[in-house]
């Protein structure tokens, strides 16, 4: 069999982790692997699999013999670093924001439009991690139903905005179980909802919730569907769950969703509320399907349904897509 040269960037990073990890679990035909972090982290080893491998600082010459360059480092280090490790022959698969909206770069989830890889030029995308695992349950509805607008609001884990924000909830609170409210910062997500997930743009609306936007767009191939999306950021470690308003042009029943769902790959539907079953993001922490439940008739429109969908942000949001499209590249001789 075949086998791959695989560079992680930002490898010592929470999606980093969680990549190495996805590589192992799902047996990724590795040949070797070079971890890459930044200037702070070389020298440490990680475990991959039952071997120590060494972190190395990222460099222009990092890339030489890479088949494949998963990068998770932040959209600065994928803005300068990605084309350096395409031009050396690796093919880039980006988690960052960087790339996800350029004409050139498809944005790719592996059960929703595979086909798209093809498109590449050396660079494929991942998509935000609200997206990645909302997209899997529309497709198959849009497809039946033909969807005409989307209202989403999302209730995002700390894990999103990486380790450190891990160490701020960590720590906050602590310090307000020890009455230190005075230490806490007005805005920290202890104990908190906090409606505001990167910066803010012209239109009201958050970076964050623009990107679901533009990138559900993107990948269900649908550029002008209204969606209108809400992005707030809650105490959950590991976990980002989404209440969706879904109108369609087809008449649509909760019923009939809920069997779709169940036979869609990457899906499990958890939706029996007369015994408190439903999706929740500990639960499914740690996990690689997307949860559904609460599936239910919008009563405010003639065709429309409401829903609840819960995945791990690291594994379907970020690592295990990254590898799957990595996998769909040696599935489809790309690489
Ligand atoms: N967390 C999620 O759910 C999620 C989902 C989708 C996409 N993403 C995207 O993935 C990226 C990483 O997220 P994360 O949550 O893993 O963040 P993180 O836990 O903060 O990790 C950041 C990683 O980037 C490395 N890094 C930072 N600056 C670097 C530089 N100048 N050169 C080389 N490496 C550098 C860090 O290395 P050191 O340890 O050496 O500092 C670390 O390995 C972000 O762009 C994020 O938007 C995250």
């Amino acid at each position: 069999m075949k086998t791959y040269t695989v560079a992680v960037v930002g490898a010592t990073g929470l999606v980093g982790q969680a990549i190495i990890d996805c590589l192992i679990d799902r047996n990724f035909p590795l040949s070797s692997i070079r971890l890459l972090a930044s200037e702070r982290s070389a020298g440490q080893s990680l475990l991959v699999g039952e071997t120590m491998v060494l972190v190395e600082a990222l460099q222009p010459e990092s890339f030489a013999g890479v088949d494949i360059a998963l990068f998770s480092a932040g959209g600065g280090v994928s803005e300068a670093y990605a084309p350096i490790a395409a031009q050396a022959g690796a093919i880039v698969v980006d988690n960052t924001s960087f790339f996800r909206m350029h004409d050139t770069v498809p944005l790719v989830v592996p059960e929703v439009n595979p086909d798209a890889i093809h498109q590449h030029q050396g660079i494929i995308a991942n998509p935000n991690c609200s997206t990645a695992q909302l997209v899997l349950a529309l497709n198959p509805i849009h497809k039946q139903y033909a969807i005409t607008r989307l209202v989403i609001s999302t209730y995002q884990s700390v894990s999103g905005a990486g380790k450190s924000a891990i160490d701020s909830l960590e720590k906050h609170t602590a310090q307000l179980m020890s009455g230190h409210s005075d230490a806490v910062p007005r805005h920290s997500i202890a104990f908190n909802v906090v409606p505001h997930i990167d910066s803010f743009l012209d239109n009201g609306y958050t970076k964050e919730e623009m990107k679901m936007v533009t990138e559900i767009q993107k990948i269900l191939g649908e550029p002008s569907l209204p969606v209108s999306v809400t992005c707030a950021r809650v105490p959950v470690f590991i976990g980002h769950s989404e209440a969706v308003t879904v109108e369609t042009a087809q008449a649509i029943d909760p019923a009939e969703v809920r069997t779709l769902l169940a036979n869609t790959p990457g899906v499990v539907v958890v939706d029996e509320p007369a015994i408190l079953d439903y999706p929740t993001p500990r639960e499914f922490s740690g996990q690689d399907p997307v949860g559904i439940g609460r599936i239910r008739q919008d009563l405010s429109v003639q065709n429309g349904i409401v829903f609840w969908c819960v995945a791990d942000n690291l594994r379907k949001g970020a690592a295990l897509n990254a590898v799957q499209i990595a996998e769909l590249l040696v599935a489809r001789q790309l690489v």
